[in-house]
């Protein structure tokens, strides 16, 4: 084929043709090297689920609260924009909001027409977007690591300081597949072969670069030839469960069942659940687990019955700034997500209601953590990353 595209020319040399074909050139001596560049590339080609992308100066996200229904892509503009995005769930997960975030940075920083402009759309861009959500870390992770790009690049022309904060949020964006691909790969080796794995909320392709953490677990089983089944929980009040990760899981031909939060238990009691794997949006110095709320519940019942549970997250979740869960900040969110079902009254008028959006598992119910470098377990006083 003449039409060849070229892609990360300054890394390794990979043409895909149309095809789909892929050769290489500029071949570095180290031949795992070429195999880790060649994964990359193909994972980032068959992205096939992309909550979100940057595109001719947008944020292109996929809108998260019309699936299953209806697939439809909202393009954002500015910073300001895309923090309420992520505040109103259009987007979600933790990875997620944190490369969203990043590339709304990018985004406002193209508008810059000189230094000054852009040091202030830059510093205002990201003080917006830090404070859209308090729980997931990795929003905090992103805009900082953001910042101290801007910071080093400063001085070096409007035009270049555009293209590398792109080209950092793009970076965000493809480090997390792969650190999602290596924790699938991880994470796989815990699972045995025949397993029903529960997972609660939506630690998927959707909550993240494309992959998944806990639904990236339950692909590395696939990948590694592992007959698998998964119980997903539908996860009040939002229903990220039985919206998102049966949506991703059916599309991907994984056997999933729908069950209520409230069924965990009763499974778990007949045997019929072999191991829990969630992802996490904070987790602290000790291993404490901040997730979606239901997961502490969902640990204790597992300890209860001697059923393993394990969390699955990148290290951009972990904050080894607080020593422990008590210092996670613990987002609540509007009453009417509770009272309200779809915008229709399911509670009587003038009753009160408590939405805390995320709970914490102590270090103590958690059986091991799965990041990119590998299977972390408790010792002695907690964990040590
Ligand atoms: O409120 P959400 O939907 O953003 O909460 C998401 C979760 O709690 C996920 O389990 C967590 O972010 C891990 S995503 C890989």
């Amino acid at each position: 084929m003449d039409e060849k595209r070229r892609l990360h020319p300054e890394e390794v040399s990979i043409f895909v043709d149309e095809d789909g074909s892929i050769t290489f050139s500029d071949l570095p001596a180290d031949l795992a090297e070429v195999a880790r560049a060649i994964e990359k590339e193909v994972c980032m080609i068959k992205r096939e689920i992309e909550p979100v992308r940057m595109e001719d100066g947008c944020v292109v996200v996929l809108d998260q609260r019309l699936l299953p229904e209806r697939e439809e892509h909202v393009r954002l503009t500015n910073a300001e924009d895309v923090a309420k995005a992520i505040k109103d769930m259009v987007v979600r997960g933790a990875p997620a909001i944190g490369i969203t975030a990043a590339m709304g940075v990018a985004v406002e920083a193209l508008k810059a027409k000189d230094d000054n402009e852009m040091e202030k759309l830059v510093m205002n861009a990201c003080e917006c977007l830090i404070r859209a959500r308090p729980t997931a870390v990795n929003l905090r992770w992103a805009v900082e690591r953001m910042k101290k790009v801007y910071e080093g690049a400063k001085g070096m022309g409007v035009a270049r300081v555009k293209e590398i904060l792109s080209r950092e949020a793009n970076l965000i964006l493809e480090e997390d597949i792969a650190m999602n691909r290596e924790i699938g790969r991880h994470g796989a080796s815990l699972i045995p072969d025949g397993a029903t794995v529960m997972t609660h909320c939506n630690a998927g392709a959707l909550a993240t670069g494309g992959y998944g953490t806990a639904l990236g677990v339950i692909r590395g089983c696939m990948e590694a030839g592992k007959k698998i089944k998964v119980f997903a929980c539908e996860t009040r009040p939002y229903l990220q469960g039985a919206r998102l990760t049966v949506w991703e899981l059916l599309r991907d031909g994984i056997d999933v069942t729908l069950i209520c939060d409230s069924a965990a238990g009763y499974l778990m009691s007949r045997g019929e659940i072999s191991c829990v794997v969630v992802g996490a949006d904070r987790i602290a110095r000790n291993g404490d687990v901040a997730n979606k709320i239901g997961t502490y519940t969902h640990a204790v019942l597992a300890h209860t019955h001697g059923i393993p549970f394990y969390v699955a997250a990148p290290s951009s979740t972990l904050d080894l700034t607080i020593e422990d869960g008590s210092k996670i900040p613990i987002e609540e969110r509007a009453e009417e997500e509770i009272t309200h079902f779809r915008g229709q009254k399911v509670a009587p008028e003038g009753t009160k209601a408590r939405n805390p959006a995320f709970d914490v598992t102590p270090w103590q119910l958690v059986t091991a953590i799965i990041t990119e470098k590998g299977v972390f377990r408790p010792k002695e006083g907690g964990f040590e990353f």
